[in-house]
């Protein structure tokens, strides 16, 4: 499934897994790291509707939150190198997922079910966990999700290791991935 083979420097580093993995938390730290500037996708495209996340799903619906989604990731893409964290659906839908694979390199963040559960139970304003038992809705997303986001060019665990530690598990593998490539 993954027909990735270019490694090359200049892509943004994209992270992407479940909501509640860390990838805001980790992307910013990420950033900083390699003095990258640092950019949420949610947080743009909140800013390109005028309004936030959990109105748009309720006024417009899902599938046009995904609409809008990939317009912004793919302006992200091509906008100078930089870390963005994207909305745990974004890898999902097939066209947004190409091009993120074609222009980036993308960083999985896995996390075990009761992490998740802990963290998203934080914050709310994540409109498909009020559907429902927020536990069943992220299991249900795990086992869809999981075999899609295994594409990622680099996967690490966030498990109870500090940010710092999750972070140079990253910067690791990415020099891995630049040997690799070249
Ligand atoms: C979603 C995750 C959210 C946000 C939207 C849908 C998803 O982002 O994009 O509520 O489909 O998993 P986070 O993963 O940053 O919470």
């Amino acid at each position: 499934m993954n027909d990735k083979t270019d490694h090359s420097t200049d892509k943004s580093i994209v992270m992407i897994g479940l909501m509640g993995a860390g990838k805001t938390s980790v992307g910013k730290r990420l950033a900083d790291a390699m003095g990258l500037p640092f950019v949420d996708s949610d947080d743009e495209i909140a800013d390109a509707a005028g309004c936030p996340i959990p109105v748009i799903f309720e006024k417009h619906g899902e599938a046009a939150f995904r609409d809008l989604e990939e317009r912004v990731i793919e302006r992200l893409l091509h906008e100078p190198r930089c870390v963005i964290a994207t909305g745990g659906g974004a890898y999902m839908r097939p066209e947004t997922r190409a091009r993120i694979n074609a222009d980036g390199i993308t960083v999985w963040i896995r996390a075990e079910l009761d992490i998740l559960v802990e963290r998203t139970g934080r914050r709310g304003g994540r409109p498909l966990l009020e559907q429902g038992n927020p536990r069943e809705i992220l299991q249900a997303l795990m086992d869809e999700r999981y075999p899609v986001y295994e594409n990622a060019d680099v996967i690490v665990d966030s498990g109870n290791d500090s940010h710092e530690v999750t972070v140079h598990q990253i910067i690791d593998a990415l020099n891995q991935l630049d040997e690799a490539s070249t």
